[in-house]
């Protein structure tokens, strides 16, 4: 028998893959995060007697690095994660990292490790709409899914497999509350499908070359991290919560604009006093397709093309990294 003589390393982190509800039919009120990695990955593997093809040369080993509902995700289990990366990733038998995660806000850290985590070898995230004890569970075969792609993917980048769609991270985002298919990548579409274990990538589709915008040792501790909020633009939205925020000592903010990024008149100026109190503002907007074009009517940064929740990620980062020039 041929040695398997690499790795693919399975990360779990709780979410809706991990949960349980109280039947097998109840698929809407449960609890995430019940379930541990290595309970899952067994699932994965009792479920299907072979594993895929793909995974033929590949160890799998597993790590419980949190165990959360993803909403509760936090700056801190961010770099534990990235720092768990990091650390297997480093290693020459490991190939590959696979993220068990919640749907909620898997975008955001599949975002976040993209821009700090450097390594030219695969991230994939992959999570569940569905409990693991559900009748018709999605997570087996989703993790499953996830395996064969880190196992077949050559290179750096930071992946998300569900529902048989390939995404890249700098796209996709959760785009329905509980469809079994909940993500999207927008214009830029998918980056590949994946069925009955055959992937199949777009021949249209480019990889974003993503240039890391800090080193993950020099993210300060959590504590220090910079408080950066997002507020939406929208008919009559006050200015009063800008004056107050800056008052409270947010260093910076993304508006999730209006159509092209567009703010009205009075939420602009608030923004605007916001700046010259040296916190940064930049501008998204809140359209789930698409990016802000600049043009000259944009006061504010509009450059990055990212969702508002990306582009606060992109911020935090951005506000980090000066400090540490400083
Ligand atoms: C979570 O994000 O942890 C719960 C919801 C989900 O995974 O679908």
């Amino acid at each position: 028998m041929q040695a398997k003589n690499q790795k693919i390393v399975v990360l779990g982190t709780g979410g809706t893959i991990a949960g349980e509800s109280q039947s097998a039919n109840e698929g809407l009120r449960y609890k995430a995060a019940q379930r541990s990695i290595s309970d899952i990955l067994s699932s994965v593997s009792g479920a299907h007697a072979q594993w895929p093809a793909a995974l033929d040369n590949f160890q799998l080993a597993s790590e419980q690095v949190a165990q959360m509902d993803s909403k509760d995700m936090d700056f801190g289990t961010w770099i534990h994660l990235a720092n768990r990366c990091e650390h297997w990733l480093t290693k020459d038998e490991v190939a590959a990292i696979v993220i068990t995660h919640g749907t909620d806000t898997i975008e955001e850290t599949a975002y976040f490790l993209s821009q700090v985590v450097h390594s030219a070898k695969p991230i994939v995230l992959t999570c569940a709409m569905r409990p693991a004890n559900f009748k018709d569970a999605d997570g087996p075969q989703n993790l499953r899914d996830a395996l064969s792609v880190a196992a077949s993917l050559r290179g750096s980048g930071t992946w998300l497999v569900a529902a048989g769609e390939i995404h890249h991270s700098q796209f996709v985002q959760k785009v329905h509350p509980t469809r079994l298919n909940a993500f999207d990548s927008g214009e830029t579409g998918l980056a590949g499908r994946i069925q009955s274990d055959h992937i199949e990538w777009q021949e249209t589709f480019v990889s974003p070359s993503i240039k890391p915008s800090m080193a993950l040792r020099q993210l300060p501790d959590a504590a220090q991290w910079p408080w950066v909020e997002i507020v939406m633009n929208h008919v009559n939205a006050s200015p009063l919560h800008i004056d107050a925020l800056v008052h409270a000592g947010v260093k910076g903010l993304v508006v999730a604009g209006t159509g092209n990024g567009s703010i009205n008149s009075k939420l602009k100026e608030s923004l605007l006093r916001a700046q010259v109190s040296e916190v940064e503002v930049r501008v998204s907007t809140r359209c789930n397709q698409g990016a802000v074009i600049p043009n000259e009517n944009h006061q504010f940064d509009a450059t990055g093309g990212l969702s508002p929740v990306k582009t606060r990620v992109a911020l935090l980062l951005d506000i980090m990294s000066k400090q540490q020039s400083h």
